[in-house]
This record gives C-alpha cells, sequence and structure tokens, in this order.
C-alpha cells in the first residue's frame, strides 16, 4: 500500500532503458525537479527526517545529492557540507576512496567542515550498490562527527546497498521515500 507522496514521487521519476550503458535502466529524476509540488513534498519528508535524527548538518553527495540536499538543509535550518569527487574543493581534505564494479572512485570532504559536536544526515537520489554512501559515513566518522543517518528518495533494493551499509551506519537509520 503506497502512501500518497510515494505515489507523488515515483510518477515523477521516469525510467530510461540502456542508460547510460545496455541493461542498465536509470532512474531520471529532472521530471521531479521540475514539478513545485513534488519538488517541496520531497523537501519537506527528507527535512522531517532530518529534524526526527536530530541532525546538525546535511551531507550531499555529488552531483544529485546537491540538488536534494541544499534545500533540505535550508528548511530544516541547518548546515548544509557538499561531498566532492576528487579534486574539486580547494581547502584542506579528507578523502575516502571506494570499489566501484570496474575501478575506483574517491570523494572529499572539506575537514574543517565537520567536527565532533555535529550530528551528519547524508542525503542522496539513489541508494544504488552502497559504495558512495557507505564511503561518506567514513569520511563523517574520521572527521570526528556523528552518523544521523542516511536519507534517499530511491532504494534499488536488488543492488544489496542496504547491506553494505550496515556495518557504516552502526544502528543509524537509513531511511528511502
Ligand atoms: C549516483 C547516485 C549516487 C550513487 C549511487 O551518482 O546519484 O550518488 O551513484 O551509487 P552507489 O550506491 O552504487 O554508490 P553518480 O556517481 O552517477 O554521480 P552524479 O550524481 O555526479 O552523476
Amino acid at each position: 500500500e503506497l502512501t500518497d507522496i510515494t505515489t507523488l514521487l515515483l510518477s515523477r521519476i521516469r525510467d530510461v532503458a540502456d542508460y547510460p550503458e545496455p541493461g542498465v535502466m536509470f532512474k531520471d529524476i529532472t521530471p521531479l525537479l521540475a514539478d513545485p509540488a513534488a519538488f517541496t513534498a520531497l523537501t519537506d519528508a527528507l527535512a522531517e527526517i532530518a529534524v526526527r535524527a536530530e541532525a546538525t548538518k546535511i551531507v550531499g553527495l555529488e552531483a544529485r545529492g546537491f540538488i536534494l540536499g541544499a534545500p533540505v538543509a535550508v528548511r530544516a535550518g541547518i548546515g548544509f557540507i557538499p561531498v566532492r569527487k576528487a579534486g574539486k574543493l580547494p581547502g584542506a581534505t579528507l578523502s575516502q576512496a571506494y570499489d566501484l564494479e570496474y575501478g575506483s572512485a574517491e570523494i572529499e570532504v572539506h575537514a574543517e567542515d565537520l567536527s565532533a559536536d555535529d550530528r551528519v544526515l547524508v542525503v542522496d537520489d539513489v541508494l544504488a550498490t552502497g559504495g558512495t554512501a557507505e564511503a561518506s559515513l567514513q569520511l563523517i566518522r574520521r572527521a570526528g562527527a556523528e552518523v544521523a543517518g542516511v536519507a534517499v528518495l530511491m532504494e534499488l533494493g536488488f543492488l544489496g546497498g542496504r547491506g553494505r551499509l550496515e556495518p557504516a551506519l552502526a544502528g543509524a537509520p537509513l531511511e528511502a521515500l
């Protein structure tokens, strides 16, 4: 039984077959972003999670996590911290490498943006294999901050990201709308 908001959000996500490569069904959120009622409902729902988790910062994961996370931070009245792909942040950074299906990737955060006083909620559009979110939780802990949880629009359950994230979450919630 789907709630009204889930039905609204699902109706604004477009499935694109064979993108970015054959055999992949891409979840395109641009119709949702273009619909103010849906984007507002999503922002409100994620901000509610942030408030409930008593988060003091939102970490958004490049690039779509920026689009969703920034208005959530404003709505919740807390700061927004970008976690970027390696080489994009000008200040002193913490870096975390993680494995992809083929090869590896690296993400970074400004070390001064997080402290021991922070409880951090990670926001992104999709949890797929969980590699990106797992690396972001490792960055947050290495910065000395506490993990308040992970909140995503969509979880692709068949890829097993929830199980992969479990150790890094250490009891903090993973919420998928
Ligand atoms: C996508 C998505 C998540 C991540 C999920 O981002 O927005 O951040 O992949 O995959 P995972 O759970 O397997 O790590 P992408 O790397 O395509 O970056 P982009 O938003 O900059 O296009």
